[in-house]
């Protein structure tokens, strides 16, 4: 699995945004021929990808291109055109809008048809975007319709559109979405509430028992830096693996905190140690700074010493 903590997306009109997004730290990049690109630009932005995928120095990044959906009549010359003239250097293709396991399996067919047509030596993995409301309902068949689903990634702003959900502000929070306090109260408090929560751990659920990653919506406004945080460090508590992000100014931050802490980090080599000893006794749970530990506290701490492994080997690329 490789790195998808941070995922930029770049408009596959804006050639000057390029250099900027290669010299970046950003784990995947995606550069994006839908909803960015203006219809009488779409051509020639397909152009700009493939030049950019072939002469730009991407580091060790990995590379994807999110095509136009399966309903429009971009899609087939999307992949018929990247997957002739690009370099191996591309790792995937993302797949917006996705409605049913149908959709998916009509771009299985198009990409192997154009892999074995242009004799492409590197098979090309899928990122899938469920945001709509079809999608939601469908997730876990769409997440089974082909062995090349690498991710799982969660649009919120279409979302929004798809099921008529009144929200301005992209991946942000709904300001008059939430509960106010029993009117027997003097002081009536109102709690905001996530109205994603659903679609996000639905999402999260799926891609991670079928062994793909989870990656979070993009945050819509960049001045806040606060808001990003926080929906950041929120998807990372569920179990997201990364978030899509809009600017470059929200990288580090995505890298940094869905990366484990030094403290959790030191935690969990520090569970693992208690319990190979307390396996060695014979032990199935031992007492820890006051807690509870036991076998599944195993599991848990491996994933965040696996984590950290994977960072330190730095942006693993197929
Ligand atoms: C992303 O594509 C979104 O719709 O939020
Ligand atoms: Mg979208």
């Amino acid at each position: 699995m490789r790195l998808n903590r941070s995922e930029l997306a770049v408009p596959g009109s804006r050639t000057d945004f390029f250099e900027k997004a290669a010299r970046s730290e950003s784990d995947i990049i995606f550069l994006d021929l839908e909803d960015s690109v203006a219809v009488n630009e779409k051509k020639s932005a397909r152009k700009n990808i493939i030049e950019a995928i072939n002469d730009i120095n991407w580091k060790k990044k990995s590379l994807s291109i999110r095509i136009n959906a399966g309903d429009t009549i971009f899609m087939e010359d999307d992949i018929k055109e990247i997957l002739k003239f690009t370099s191996n250097k591309l790792d995937m293709i993302m797949l917006p809008k996705v409605n049913s396991a149908k959709d998916v399996l009509k771009l299985d067919k198009l990409v192997s048809k154009y892999e074995k047509k242009y004799n492409r030596k590197k098979r090309l993995g899928f990122e899938i975007i469920i945001e709509t409301g079809l999608g939601l309902i469908n997730v876990e068949s769409i997440a089974l319709a082909s062995k090349r689903n690498e991710a799982l990634h969660f649009g919120a702003a279409d979302l929004a559109a798809s099921i008529g959900a009144r929200v301005n502000n992209i991946g942000g929070v709904n300001e008059s979405y939430g509960v106010l306090e029993n009117k027997l109260k003097n002081k009536r408090n109102f709690f905001l509430n996530d109205m994603w929560h659903y679609a996000l751990f639905k999402i999260l659920l799926t891609a991670h028992s079928f062994g793909m990653r989870a990656v979070d919506c993009p945050f819509g406004d960049f001045s806040d830096n606060l808001g990003f945080k926080a929906a950041a460090k929120s998807a990372y508590n569920m179990g997201f693996d990364g978030k899509m992000v809009i600017h470059p100014k929200q990288i580090d931050i995505a890298n940094k905190l869905f990366s484990p802490t030094n403290e959790e980090i030191k935690e969990a080599k520090q569970i693992l140690a208690q319990m190979k000893l307390a396996e060695k006794k014979g032990k199935g749970a031992i007492a820890f700074k006051g807690k509870l530990l036991d076998i599944v506290s195993i599991k848990q701490a491996k994933n965040i010493v696996e984590m950290e492994k994977k960072i330190l080997k730095g942006i693993y690329k197929k």
